[in-house]
Formats: C-alpha cells, sequence, structure tokens
C-alpha cells in the first residue's frame, strides 16, 4: 500500500540560490542575503521550515569556493565512522522511506520466499530487516562499501537467516552474474556512490529481465539545514557546512536521468513525506545532536555546549507531529523520491 502522504510527482521547479546567514564569502549577493534576513526574522515557525529548506546555501552559480560537484569521495570512510550509531541517528526517517519502497516494488512483483533481492548499499540491513519481517524468507544478499556497515548487517541476521548474505561490495562493482535479481533495492544508496553512473549500470546489470528494481533519494536536506541553522546561530561567522551529497541529487530529474543512462526505464515514481523524529520534540532535538555530532566536533568546548539548547529550540520551532507504522511522535519533515524501474529493451553496458 501506498501510503496516504503519496502525491503524484510534479515537474521539479529550483529554487534560485541564496546564501545563509553568516556567509563570508564576498562573491555572494548580499542584497539577496539582506531579503533572506528579513525573510527569516519575520517568518512564523511553519514559515520558518519552508524558508530554511527552500534557501540554497553556496550553489555553484552564486558561491563556487565550497560546493563540489561530486560527492566526497570518502564517503564509505564516513558511513564507517557512524556506522556504530546510524540507525538511531536517522529517527526511523530511512526506515520509514523504505517501507514506502518496498510497498512499491512489491505492488508491482511481490515480493516472496522465491524471490531472490539485492539489498543493495545496504548500510545495517535495515531493507533486509523490513522484508524478513514480513514473514517471507526470500535469498537476500545484503552488500555495501563500508565494512563497519557490513558487520552490523551481518551480525543482525547471521544466526537467524541463512539465505541472507552480507558482503563488502561497491555497487559499481558487484560480484553477481547478469541477470540474477528479481528485485534489486538502493534506498538511499546511489547518491553516495563514487560513480553513480556505473551504480545505475550494475544495478541494470545485475536485475532479471523480468525484475524490478527500486532507488530512493531525497529533494530536501532537512537535518543539513537544521546543522546549518544552529552553526548560524552558535557561530555566525562561521562558513556554512557543505552537506556530503551533491545538490544535483536534490532534483529528482538527475535521478531519472542517471538511471535512464543505464537502461532502465522509470516504470512509477513517487514523492513521499517521512519523518526523522522520536516521541517528543525533545528526543527529535537530541537525535538531531547525535546526527551532527561529528560536523560540531571540532567546535571549542563552550560553543558545542551551546549546541543542544540551539537545537531544541529549532526543533520546537520547526516539529510537526507524524504517525507511521511503529507509531507517533514528533519529527522534521523528510521528502524522499522513490523510482521503481525496470530493465529497458536498450540495456546499456
Ligand atoms: C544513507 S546510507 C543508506 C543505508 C541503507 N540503505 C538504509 O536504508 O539505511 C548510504 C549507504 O551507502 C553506502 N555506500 C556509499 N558509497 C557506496 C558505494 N560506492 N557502494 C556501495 N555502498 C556505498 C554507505 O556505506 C552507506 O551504508
Amino acid at each position: 500500500m501506498i501510503s496516504k502522504h503519496s502525491k503524484p510527482k510534479h515537474g521539479y521547479s529550483r529554487n534560485k540560490p541564496v546564501c545563509f546567514p553568516g556567509c563570508v564569502h564576498t562573491s555572494c549577493n548580499t542584497e539577496r542575503l539582506e531579503s533572506f534576513d528579513r525573510q527569516y526574522k519575520s517568518a512564523d515557525p511553519s514559515q520558518l521550515i519552508q524558508l530554511i529548506v527552500s534557501s540554497r546555501p553556496h550553489s555553484s552559480d552564486l558561491c563556487t569556493a565550497t560546493m563540489s560537484s561530486t560527492p566526497s569521495s570518502t564517503a564509505t570512510d564516513r558511513f564507517n565512522k557512524i556506522a556504530e550509531n546510524y540507525e538511531a541517528s536517522t529517527g526511523g526517517g530511512t526506515r520509514e522511506l523504505a517501507q514506502h519502497a518496498i510497498s512499491l516494488i512489491a505492488g508491482l512483483k511481490p515480493l516472496t520466499s522465491e524471490s531472490t533481492i539485492l539489498d543493495n548499499a545496504c548500510g545495517t540491513g535495515i531493507v533486509t530487516d523490513i522484508i524478513l519481517q514480513s514473514g517471507i524468507r526470500p535469498e537476500i544478499h545484503a552488500v555495501d562499501a563500508a565494512e563497519n556497515m557490513v558487520s552490523i548487517a551481518r551480525g543482525r541476521f547471521a544466526d537467524s537467516h541463512p539465505n541472507v548474505h552480507a558482503a563488502v561490495m561497491p555497487g559499481e562493482a558487484l560480484s553477481f552474474p547478469d541477470d540474477t535479481f528479481t528485485h534489486s533495492i538502493t534506498n538511499l544508496g546511489l547518491m553516495f556512490f563514487t560513480d553513480a553512473d556505473q551504480g545505475a549500470r550494475e544495478i541494470a546489470r545485475t536485475l532479471r529481465p523480468d525484475g524490478v528494481a527500486v532507488v530512493t533519494g531525497w529533494t530536501v536536506r532537512a537535518p543539513f539545514k537544521i546543522m546549518q541553522e544552529v552553526q548560524a546561530r552558535v557561530r555566525p561567522n562561521d562558513p556554512p557546512f557543505q552537506p556530503p551529497v551533491a545538490e544535483v541529487w536534490l532534483d529528482p530529474e538527475h535521478t531519472r536521468a542517471v538511471l535512464s543512462g543505464a537502461g532502465l526505464d522509470v516504470h512509477a515514481s513517487a514523492a513521499l513525506d517521512v519523518h526523522m523524529g522520536g516521541e517528543t520534540a525533545e528526543a527529535t532535538a537530541d537525535i538531531l545532536t547525535r546526527f551532527s555530532s561529528r560536523a560540531f566536533a571540532a567546535w571549542s568546548e563552550e560553543d558545542r555546549e551551546k549546541v543542544p539548547g540551539a537545537m531544541e529550540k529549532i526543533v520546537r520551532e520547526l516539529a510537526v507531529p507524524f504517525t507511521r507504522s511503529s507509531g507517533s511522535g514528533v519529527g522534521i519533515k523528510l521528502t524522499g523520491t522513490i523510482f521503481v524501474v525496470r530493465r529497458g529493451s536498450g540495456r546499456a553496458v
């Protein structure tokens, strides 16, 4: 079942980029900054999230000093470092998106115990866990480039599920033969790949001709916007943090183009709201503080002590109630996109 939050995907229009308050780059447009500042100060809480998420700090056409057009080559290192706390720091948002993605793929081709499934860029194995919780026992290959992630996934399923195989494997070089998988799921992974085009080609190559794949992404980096907002309040003169994923991945059309270029036809797509949150606003602020801790690690102790208070204030301004299958809570809205794809007739090699 697709959630009631599902909405048809419309054309994506980009807002003109604006730098955040606190930007120190002289090339940035001061007038625009002041206008942002005025709107920001007069906005009520419901407008604030829109204002924050619709701004585009240091996009390449305004300020090229800090924005890289490609994701960092150290994505795997970063995920290795955060593996232990990864799942707790997502506040359930990635799991919620994965649940929708799995529902969509199963709607097109049911998942059964006879399925052979790729959990690509599996992280700690959230996708595999959701599939197993449905009670079926398919063969699942859970693979990821970060060995610490894989070791958590392996430990999670090794004893109870011999049909789950976890392996360290970059998405750009899957070690499976052509036409292996009935279902292939890449939840929030492709944008981190060093070579996403090659990763998409590997999804196409390893998918059976009648198989179905699903690829997800975000259209808004809400947690990073909040981190930047904390930074703006605590250290207003610092240049804003740069999120770890290139901005182009916020545009669903980019993902669509990468998939098409790999010979995958988009069969269905959806934009969905999910939430990063906890039971209370305080718990959500705590999750976000943990999510951000590495970014703030180099700050002075005095500045770091200001983070939880600033975070809680911002979260209280922005948080909205949510209900999901695991229960209700208060959280930050995240918008994800889901692409369900099949191999096209002219598969790229
Ligand atoms: C945001 S996490 C998503 C994890 C998981 N799919 C989930 O739903 O929670 C992104 C994952 O992509 C993995 N990753 C990054 N680059 C990769 C690559 N080139 N090949 C395979 N996995 C990669 C990271 O190690 C990390 O586990």
